[in-house]
């Protein structure tokens, strides 16, 4: 299982006092060499963490992937195409979210997602869609010529144990199967931590996994190399 880092959490660090530091183009670097085989970052329309300078500063230091998320707007279609991450991660977005709530409606938003995809195709970017488990939606993404998707282990991550738990992992192993049946590469993501992250290993078709919060929040005591390779052993 492939681990890629989200540090969008050191950028809201550095932003609670628009500071300079901790600066995200160094945390990714030391991330990456104890061992992430990626770096995931969003844009937000409000740049309330990551800017277009850390985009240009990522796109020119990271080794391993860049991977950006972003809502499917024109704004954000320019960004991708003048940074050029490696994968492009669609996802919706809320301003007054604190954490991106749930996965895009694919089939409802055909029309605005299918010519945004063929766009980041034609400039060789592959692209995500953060989705739910409901496979009517993985089956549209797969249609709109999507290279991979992200399930959503948000709701799996909110419940601590008990039956509706096991519901909600049961829901995300069958939507990984499908994803990956259907031809796509499927990734998982989302309140994912140290201690929850097992059960999601287990499932063969997930190949990564995109964590980020708890992973800033380890770092914070541990160092972010600490922080990595103990992630790393769990995967
Ligand atoms: N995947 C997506 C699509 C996200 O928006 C986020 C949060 O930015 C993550 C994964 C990482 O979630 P967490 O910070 O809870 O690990």
């Amino acid at each position: 299982m492939r681990l890629a880092v989200n540090i969008d959490h050191f950028a809201t660090l550095r932003e609670a006092r628009k500071a300079t530091e901790p600066e995200p183009v160094l945390v990714a670097l030391l991330a990456e060499q104890a061992g992430a085989h990626g770096i995931v970052c969003h844009i937000r329309t409000d740049r309330r963490h990551i800017k277009e300078r850390d985009l240009r500063l990522l796109r020119d230091a990271v080794k391993t992937k860049l991977n950006v998320e972003m809502a499917a707007t024109e704004e954000m279609k320019k960004i991708a195409l003048e940074i050029g991450p490696d994968v492009v991660s669609l996802v919706p977005e809320r301003p007054e979210e604190l954490t991106t709530e749930g996965g895009l409606k694919v089939a409802a938003n055909r029309k605005v997602l299918g010519p945004h995809i063929k766009a980041l195709g034609k400039a060789g970017i592959r692209t995500s869609i953060f989705i739910d488990t409901n496979l009517d939606e993985i089956a549209a993404a797969r249609e709109l010529g999507v290279d991979l998707i992200e399930v959503n282990t948000g709701k799996y991550a909110d419940f601590k144990e008990g039956r509706a738990r096991e519901k909600a992992l049961e829901a995300v192993r069958k939507a990984a199967e499908f994803g990956h049946k259907i031809g796509l590469e499927v990734h998982g993501g989302h309140g994912l931590d140290y201690r929850n992250v097992g059960p999601i290993v287990a499932i063969p078709e997930i190949s990564e996994l995109s964590i980020g919060f708890s992973i800033v929040a380890r770092a914070a005591v541990v160092g972010i190399e600490r922080a990595v390779w103990e992630m790393l052993d769990l995967l």
